[in-house]
């Protein structure tokens, strides 16, 4: 499964994996619930979660914390053609002054039920939920597995750090496979998964029923692709070099259909340089990150594409 990823796993994105490498699932980024005049799901968002050619299936994440809102949120996406929806408790942004969402809602466990209670009684495909493995200790999730059983989640996508962890440190998967050990309910293992070696020994000593891909699959888009066996399993830095050249690239033109104005394209695209970066140290990457004009940036990665 490709991950939801706040501000950068957009319908365009998502579209450019499916062509490419096929995730068997993708998800979208989380939709905020709330009240007030952020009620409405705005019709560029439905437009977002329209279902993906090709059949490949998507889930909706949704943020929230009010039962009815997320209840009546669901029922908006259901109508635009959604049929997976995903509750996140995960988050660890979800502090504001009034209310706790997402993973700050691990720390008041007995608020997640009702919400789920709300969802279920609507949504009519999968109701899944992507948490983290506690708020402030790992073991909180062992407690919370009953809970989410009983209320009839299809399946989980944990990842194993906690809440006030954010990405410091690194995913403990042994904490997976403790879950899948004392849970009924499938598990997706998530985190800190960068090659196809590590994923399959992860699905084969966790037990887990799949995997998701965050950040390694935007450093790495073949990263499916290897854990099918339909890719060497490690890339060289030259075929790097090029996956990455051809994944800004095809997404240049998406982003220019679907986004206004070259400002915008541009914030797009540098927000996914970082996490390029990370995986291959490509110098020409710092150039393309201080570009000021689309122009500058395409000039860059044509250089890119070239080396
Ligand atoms: C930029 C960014 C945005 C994210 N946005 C979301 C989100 O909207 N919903 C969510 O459940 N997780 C979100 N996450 C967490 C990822 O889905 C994933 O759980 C996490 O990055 C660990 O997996 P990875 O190591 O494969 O990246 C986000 C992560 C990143 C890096």
């Amino acid at each position: 499964m490709l991950a939801p990823m706040q501000g950068l796993s957009n319908r365009e994105l998502r579209s450019l994996f499916i062509d490419w490498v096929r995730p068997d699932v993708v998800f979208s980024e989380f939709i905020r619930v709330a009240g007030g005049k952020r009620r409405t799901l705005r019709p560029a968002l439905l437009q977002d979660v329209a279902p993906h050619q090709g059949g490949v299936p998507l889930v909706a994440q949704l943020i929230g914390r009010q039962s009815e809102l997320l209840a009546e949120a669901a029922r908006a996406l259901q109508d635009a053609g959604v049929r997976h929806i995903n509750l996140n408790l995960g988050c660890p942004f979800g502090r504001t002054t009034s209310s706790a969402i997402g993973g700050e809602l691990l720390r008041q466990p007995q608020q997640i039920p009702p919400l789920l209670d709300a969802l279920r009684r609507v949504v009519t495909g999968s109701l899944s939920v992507k948490l983290r493995a506690g708020y402030d200790r790992p073991q909180q999730l062992f407690a919370l597995l009953p809970l989410l059983e009983a209320a009839g989640v299809d399946f989980l996508i944990l990842h194993p750090r906690t809440v006030i962890q954010h990405y410091r440190g690194s995913a403990d998967h042994n904490i997976t496979t403790e879950a899948v050990q004392r849970t009924s309910l499938p598990i997706i293992a998530n985190g800190d998964i960068t090659t196809a070696v590590q994923g399959r020994q992860l699905l084969s000593t966790s037990k887990a029923a799949g995997l998701m891909l965050g950040r390694g699959a935007l450093a790495d888009p073949l990263l499916f692709s290897r854990l099918r066996d339909q890719a060497p399993a490690v890339p060289t830095h030259e075929e790097l070099k090029k996956i990455l050249g051809q994944l800004l690239g095809e997404l240049l033109p998406r982003y220019r259909k679907r986004y206004c104005g070259q400002a915008q394209v541009l914030a797009k695209l540098r927000s996914l340089l970082p996490y390029l970066q990370a995986a291959s140290g490509e110098r020409i990457l710092d150039q393309m990150k201080s570009a000021k004009t689309l122009d500058a940036f395409e000039t860059q990665l044509r250089c890119l594409e070239k080396s």
